[in-house]
């Protein structure tokens, strides 16, 4: 989590840093700060909250400093105060740092630096690596006795040696009051990149808070360290090995991650869906001869096609699409697929066999839980497959091999675009693979015209959000809401009930229409919100029985329902329709009213809708 962004320059580093947080801070936003280096003396300021209250208390008055470091925390060790918010000095006030991550080893390191009878302000684990360089630095000794190179540069070689100590994770910007022309970066489990200009540099944790700026970055890998200076930057790894890195063009533009015009980014996504889907399917459907051309697998694809076991792993919304991929990967090209959380996949020593083939999910690609479930298929000899929506990301670079799901920058917290996005990859890859397999030639093309037809149905899906916020505001005051569905509506349902969670911090349960009866029935009361995913399916009927037994216990049924359908009236206090597709495709249009429904019912309790407490964009923390 959390937002790093650092400039080195000719320009006035302060703006560059504010706006930067502030393009960073879906990325945690309890606290932060900035510091600045001028005149060989740095000067701090951090505030509780969001990015605008240090924005106040900074002001104006504009330093003339060009070399500065800034941060949004999102708090792992040590409450969201000013003390622990970063930048942190080391004790002896030469150097400033920045951190995202986690340091599992800070105790054992706190305790031999206090055997040195060096001081601790803060409860943060950053704080052990500014002190540990601070210690490193003015002793010019490393813990291992090794010693400053003569002719070397004593504020990197300082950073190296705390850098070899270090376990855990870490996205860093250090700089030293001593040298006030050089800003270093350094990078291990947590993103990092730079953006390189005309003898300019920005260090952040992603490209939103560069590309203002310059448009080439490079990306750096774990265990790399990056020296700048006002006339170039040298990369090189930590244990001290020079490393060239190729310049890549940052790929989206700063049209992409304003609100144009939008209250919230939230709202944007879930409008942007009929053009991320379009973009997301441009040149991959070939409908002449009813294939699916997916460039990043063209290599894998016999491979994937004779597959005894497709495992998908991801977290939360992405998780959710992996359920979708399941059902599909089974019913359309019957490959035995099962989805699987990351962060309890990495743990629980997970049977590969020979061929099994991993997915990964994942918006950001820089997800802990889904980085570590990665590489734990792949020292298991899985083929690992990403379907990533952050181009260069960690995920996207360390699968290997991948298909993107463009649906362009996300930066509401609450995933809209991407699980859409998500699910269409699946889809398309479902379908390719069935064609390989059993599938015939009819369906799969009936199911690709019908697929380039969604962004324009999901389009009409969005005009009806008034009469949806009505049905919001209805129930507003309802603190605990159901959410059900059957067969690939059952993943739509956690969708809906997650995103209900996470913006409006309504109680919502998501499950299997089926399975109420096994207990949660219970819950029900009279007038409590029940939605039901009930376009026309397979399993029509039975969720027309599912209803009924909600009715008769007094709860208020919200019916997702197909356009048309007349029957279903009669069983709905709330109906809201959708237009009418495959059933395999359903789950791309029911899942958007959730979506809108969510958001409405968000801004109707007054939340921040794109900042939801507790939460932040990427999880890049276990
Ligand atoms: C969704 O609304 C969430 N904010 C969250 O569940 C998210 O989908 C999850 O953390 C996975 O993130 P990723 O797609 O970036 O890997
Ligand atoms: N572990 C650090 C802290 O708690 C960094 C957290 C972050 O990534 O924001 O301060």
């Amino acid at each position: 989590m959390c937002g790093i962004v650092a400039y080195l320059g000719q320009k006035n580093a302060q703006p560059i840093l504010i706006e930067g947080l502030k393009r960073l801070e879906y990325r945690g936003y309890d606290s932060s700060g900035i510091a600045l280096l001028g005149d060989a003396e740095v000067t701090i300021t951090k505030s509780v909250g969001r990015i605008s209250a240090l924005e106040e208390k900074v002001g104006v008055d504009v330093s003339a400093a060009t070399l500065g470091i800034g941060h949004t925390r999102w708090a792992t060790h040590g409450a969201a105060n000013t003390i622990n918010a970063h930048p942190h000095v080391d004790y002896t006030g030469k150097i400033t740092l920045v951190h995202n991550g986690i340091i599992e080893n800070y105790a054992t390191l706190k305790k031999w630096l206090e055997s040195k009878s060096v001081e601790f302000a803060s409860e943060t684990d950053t704080e052990v690596v500014a002190n540990l360089i601070g210690y490193f630095y003015s002793h010019g000794n490393s813990r291992n006795g090794t010693k400053v190179p003569a002719s070397g540069n004593k504020f990197e070689w300082a950073v190296q040696e705390a850098l070899n100590e270090l376990v855990g994770s870490y996205g860093l910007a250090i700089i030293c009051s001593d040298y006030p022309d050089t800003l270093i970066g350094a990078k291990k489990g947590s993103p990092l990149i730079l953006g390189v200009g005309e003898k300019e540099f920005i260090i952040a944790s992603d490209a939103s808070a560069i590309v203002e700026h310059m448009t080439q970055a490079i990306y750096l890998s774990d265990n790399e360290m990056v020296i700048a200076n006002r006339d170039g930057f040298k990369t090189k790894t930590i244990d001290n090995i020079a490393v060239s890195k190729s310049l890549k063009e940052i790929e989206f533009s700063l049209d992409a991650i304003e609100l144009a015009g939008y209250e919230h980014y939230m709202q944007k996504e879930i409008a942007e869906q009929p053009e991320a889907l379009a973009t997301c399917m441009k040149g991959r459907i070939d409908l002449k001869s009813n294939r699916v051309v997916l460039g990043g697998l063209q290599n894998h694809l016999r491979k994937l096609a004779s597959t005894k076991r497709i495992i998908l792993t991801a977290c939360g919304t992405a998780w959710h699409a992996g359920l979708v991929g399941e059902f599909l990967f089974e019913q359309l090209a019957r490959i035995p697929a099962e989805v699987e959380y990351a962060s309890e996949f990495r743990y629980r020593n997970p049977v590969i066999n020979d061929g099994t083939i991993v997915i990964a999910i994942s918006q950001s690609g820089e997800t802990a839980d889904t980085l570590a479930a990665i590489e734990q298929a792949k020292e298991r000899g899985a083929l690992v497959i990403g379907a990533v929506n952050v181009v260069g990301s960690t995920i996207a670079r360390t699968t290997d091999a991948g298909v993107y799901l463009r649906a362009g920058p996300e930066i509401g917290v609450a995933s809209t675009k991407a699980f859409t996005a998500q699910v269409a990859v699946l889809t398309m890859l479902a379908i390719e693979l069935g064609r390989r397999r059993h599938l015939s030639n009819e369906y799969a093309g009936e199911l690709l015209r019908e697929m380039v037809q969604l962004p324009d149905k999901v389009g009409l899906i969005l005009k009806q959000s008034d009469h949806i916020k009505e049905i919001a505001k209805a129930n507003i005051d309802r603190d605990n809401w159901l959410f059900l569905g059957r067969g690939l509506n059952y993943p739509v349902a956690l969708e809906g009930a997650l995103k209900l969670k996470e913006i409006s911090y309504i109680h919502a349960e998501g499950m299997p229409a089926a399975e109420m009866k096994h207990g949660p029935i219970a819950l029900i009361t009279d007038g409590m919100p029940a939605v039901f995913i009930a376009t026309r399916c397979s399993q029509y009927e039975k969720i027309i029985g599912n209803i009924e037994q909600v009715r008769s216990r007094g709860g208020k049924t919200i019916v997702v329902a197909t356009e048309g359908d007349e029957n279903i009236k009669q069983y709905a206090d709330y109906l809201i329709t959708v237009p009418d597709t495959d059933e395999k495709l359903q789950p791309i249009l029911n899942v958007i009213p959730l979506q809108i429904l969510a958001y409405h019912a968000a801004v109707l309790r007054g939340h921040d809708v794109d900042k939801p407490r507790n939460l932040a964009k990427s999880v890049t923390v276990e």
